[in-house]
């Protein structure tokens, strides 16, 4: 029997810490009772979210329908060959519980991505990165659930179409599929990727360079500047960074000093949202309950009682300063329901 929860309060299932609930809300790990609860779903007309860690998400009101939190556990090794090792990973796996595995076996490829709070299984969902590495890079599969055809479907990782905070499933397949395992592919002679900001530098601190150091540093460069959700309600960078094109990079070069960027395409640059934001004067900013962090202008955070609304609102005079002083148009990366 599967059981089905009523009025499920969400505050310790969403990073920001918002005080909301779910009409309905299940948590399972077996894929006929996914389908089951999709069938139970469809039977009162009730919307679906799927949620996973909640820590990309900001609900701007109690959610009126059933939530489906896969929690499929297990890392399996299916290939183990001479200088790599794939392994299949269960949605509901804690992803920083999935990095300290692999690193503490010696396989390389998700170090750089330590300390990212979430599931796996929304890993593939914004292609997490971080430290110059995305889950791209290592993701060959993904098993989920059509929820409209109630069928198990893979996706290869050209079939997934990732790009920077983007997949298939932030697009055409927009809430349609309920993924249930990842795999990825992890090498046992890893090329280790350390040219991001200070993290050579934070290397250097600790030792000789290997995957357990670059995860330590990691972690460590982390832990200064991000807030830990639990102390300071946040769900990590609140906007995209934006992709512009080189001339309009080249305009805001010539009214400010030292503008922070990082290489696109030939034509585009990718400029940090923090630093436009911080240049409208936002960083450290308190509005209501809610705020701008202190060390990070691109994380918005909750003081205490800040409703998802006062959070979205900040978020919109966020986007629209950022458009009256550069022209620039901030996407959001946190999914807003
Ligand atoms: P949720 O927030 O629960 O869900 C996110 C989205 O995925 C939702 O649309 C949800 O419907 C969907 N979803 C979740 N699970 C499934 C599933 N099994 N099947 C289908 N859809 C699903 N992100 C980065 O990329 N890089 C970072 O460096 C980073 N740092 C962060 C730091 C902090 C302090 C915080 C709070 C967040 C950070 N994030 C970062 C954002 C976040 O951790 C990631 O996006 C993470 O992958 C979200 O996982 P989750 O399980 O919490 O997903
Ligand atoms: N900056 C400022 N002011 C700020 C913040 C940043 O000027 O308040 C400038 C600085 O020049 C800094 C640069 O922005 O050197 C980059 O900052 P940081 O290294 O902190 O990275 P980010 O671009 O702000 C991105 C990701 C993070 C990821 C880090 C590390 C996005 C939207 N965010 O942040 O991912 O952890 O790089 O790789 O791409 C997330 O997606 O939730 C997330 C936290």
């Amino acid at each position: 029997m599967i059981e089905i929860k009523k009025d499920f309060p969400l505050k310790y299932r969403n990073t920001f810490g918002l005080n909301i609930s779910s009409h309905y809300f299940v948590e399972t790990s077996k894929a006929d009772k996914i389908s089951f609860s999709l069938n139970y779903a469809s039977y009162y007309n009730l919307p679906i979210l799927i949620l996973g860690g909640g820590s990309n998400i900001l609900f701007t009101k109690d959610f009126e329908g059933l939530i489906i939190q896969p929690t499929v556990q297990g890392i399996e090794v299916i290939e183990d060959a001479p200088q790599s090792v794939t392994i299949r990973v269960g949605a509901g796996v804690n992803w920083d519980s999935l990095v300290e595995w692999c690193v503490s076996r010696g396989y390389g490829g998700l170090e750089n991505l330590s300390l990212i709070p979430g599931n796996v299984g929304a890993s593939p969902i914004q292609n997490i990165g971080a430290y110059g590495v995305e889950a791209k890079d290592t993701i060959v599969k993904v098993e989920g659930l059509n929820i409209i055809t109630k069928k198990m479907a893979e996706f290869t990782n050209a079939e997934c179409l990732f790009d920077y905070r983007y997949s298939i499933f932030k697009g055409e397949l927009r809430h349609r599929i309920i993924i249930t395992n990842v795999h990825f592919k992890l090498s046992k002679t890893p090329t280790l990727i350390t040219h991001y900001g200070n993290l050579d530098e934070e290397i250097e601190k600790l030792g000789e360079k290997s995957i357990k150091t670059v995860r330590e540093a990691v972690i460590n460069i982390r832990k200064r500047k991000l807030p830990d959700p639990v102390e300071l309600g946040n769900a990590g960078s609140f906007f995209k960074n934006p992709v512009v094109k080189a001339s309009v990079f080249e305009s805001i070069q010539g009214k400010f000093d030292k503008v922070p960027s990082f290489p696109a395409t030939e034509n585009h640059v990718k400029i940090p949202a923090g630093w436009l934001i911080e240049q409208c004067g936002w960083k450290g900013k308190q509005v209501g309950n809610c705020g701008v962090h202190k060390d990070q202008a691109l994380v918005l955070v909750n003081h205490g009682n800040a409703t998802g609304s006062e959070i979205l609102n900040l978020a919109k005079q966020i986007q629209k300063s950022v458009v009256d002083q550069f022209g620039i148009e901030l996407e959001m990366e946190v999914n807003i329901v």
